[in-house]
């Protein structure tokens, strides 16, 4: 997103100073909205003049003077002023410097409390539209990774401890339809923020012949708000964008869990590009995940973002107040992180190596077998309690015995159940795997019917918005 403060020099202004008027200063972070801003401003602008609140000519002087602003503020020569206090009284200021009084009369039939309300609802309704961006190509990587192993084989684990064999598109398709259901939410937070706000005045509406409804039209807005005091004051489309990123953010961390773990040399299933690697000051050998703990680590802010505008707003009255100025940096930097870890994980997944050999070799361990050999019992017509038991006691023989169950004779197979045949050893982690052969199982066909689901669903994607 555009605008960021560093580099700014109004850093400063967070320093404590002698006098106290720097503590509620915002133009440090709020001048992020200029673009938004001034876009509403020209609106509004064009409005005044169409309802003939204000002469065509000084609206003309006024659009073409907030363009100069923007100029201005594009090639980094403009003068921000704190002791200004924000973004809108920075604009207005300048544009009276540039085209005269005229620029006065932009403020008609409008306060800063709408003004703001506006600015945050444009900013987000762009944040959500470069996030879904964002989690489609991530879900484009996941599927291209997919098909890149179509029929790899790999241990399925529950409690970190391996469980049974699936495919590894379907734990690919696991985090497509994560991030599926996360772009569902923030396309559903995007049919509530479009709603323009302006108009509202600073809480009661405005006594001049306004046309709200051309005024979304110019800004693209699905609808107008319906109640001023509401408009003015409510910030819960800030909360609905937060409560989905730290949802996203959390897949994307348990991802990570995974992809560290995975590039243990425990494990060794996935080897990283040496990019998204970094090694150790002392210690030669280690090619540390850093880039998977980092988005595991920056997943807590974005909570704490989410749970610090939840208090924020829990004990505000209506309408406006000004704690509301401190809805944007948390909400700014949820924005950032999660479009940052988005665009990480793409460059992060595109470059991984499958450790092919190593992860086929542990989903075809014969303990992960054991509930297919219990099921083939009951399918002898052994009830399946009973089956498990055989299959917890032969388990813990072989154990004892330090054995693979595929390496049992039939005659010893034969001493715990006498249903036993030569068909046990047919059993093998593929055959288990395209044995879950129903809706959403692991099974080769359903899993490429999955993927086949997964591609339509991008395709679907050109319609996000
Ligand atoms: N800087 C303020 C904010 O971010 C803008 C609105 C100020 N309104 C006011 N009445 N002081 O909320």
């Amino acid at each position: 997103m555009a605008g960021s403060i560093s580099g700014s020099g109004l850093e400063e202004t967070r320093r404590p100073v002698n006098d106290f008027s720097s503590y509620t200063v915002s133009i440090h972070y709020d001048r992020r909205l200029y673009r938004q801003d001034i876009a509403g401003s020209i609106a509004h602008a064009r409005m005044l003049a169409r309802q003939g609140i204000i002469p065509a000519e000084d609206a003309e002087t006024i659009v073409s003077g907030l363009k100069s602003v923007e100029q201005e503020i594009e090639a980094g020569d403009f003068p921000w002023e704190p002791a200004l206090e924000d973004l809108h009284m920075n604009i207005e200021r300048r544009l009276t410097d540039l085209v005269g009084p005229v620029g006065g009369r932009l403020h008609t039939g409008r306060s800063r409390n709408d003004q703001i309300a506006l600015d945050m609802r444009l900013y987000t309704r762009e944040a959500i539209r470069e996030t879904v961006d964002g989690i489609r190509g991530l879900q484009r990587v996941l599927v291209g990774l997919a098909e890149k192993h179509q029929d790899l084989l790999m241990p399925g684990y529950t409690h970190l401890q391996r469980a049974q064999p699936v495919l590894f598109v379907h734990h690919m398709l696991a985090y497509f339809e994560m991030l599926q259901r996360d772009a569902g939410r923030f396309r559903d937070c995007y049919r509530r923020t479009d709603v323009l706000p302006l108009g509202s005045g600073a809480l009661a509406g405005v006594p001049y012949p306004t046309d709200r409804e051309f005024v979304a039209r110019e800004l693209g807005f699905g609808s107008i708000s319906a109640n001023s005091m509401d408009a003015v004051s409510d910030r819960d489309f800030l909360l609905e964008y937060q409560a989905a990123a730290s949802v996203c953010m959390m897949h994307l961390s348990r991802f990570s869990e995974e992809i560290v773990i995975w590039s243990s040399r425990e494990f060794d299933f996935i080897r990283l590009s040496d990019e998204f690697t970094t090694g150790s000051s002392i210690m030669p050998q280690k090619r540390n995940p850093d880039f998977a703990e980092l988005a595991r680590g920056k997943t807590g802010r974005v909570y704490g973002h989410l749970m610090a505008l939840l208090t924020l707003m829990k004990g505000l009255p209506l309408t406006y107040n000004r704690d509301l100025q401190e809805d944007k940096e948390g909400f700014f930097d949820s924005v950032d992180t999660l479009l940052t870890t988005l665009q990480v994980y793409q460059g992060m997944l595109s470059g991984v190596r499958v450790n092919q050999e190593q992860v086929t070799r542990l989903a075809g361990e014969s303990y992960m077998l054991a509930t297919d050999l219990a099921d083939y019992l009951v399918g002898k017509g052994v009830p399946f309690r009973e089956a498990h038991g055989v299959m917890r006691r032969l388990c813990a023989h072989c154990e004892q015995e330090g054995r693979d169950l595929q390496e049992l004779s039939l005659a010893e197979y034969q001493q715990f159940s006498g249903q036993f045949d030569e068909g046990v050893y047919e059993i093998t982690a593929l055959a288990s795997v395209a044995a879950r052969d129903n809706p959403g199982g692991t099974a080769p066909n359903r899993v490429a019917e999955g993927l086949q689901r997964a591609r339509e669903a991008l395709e679907a994607a050109a319609n996000d918005f």
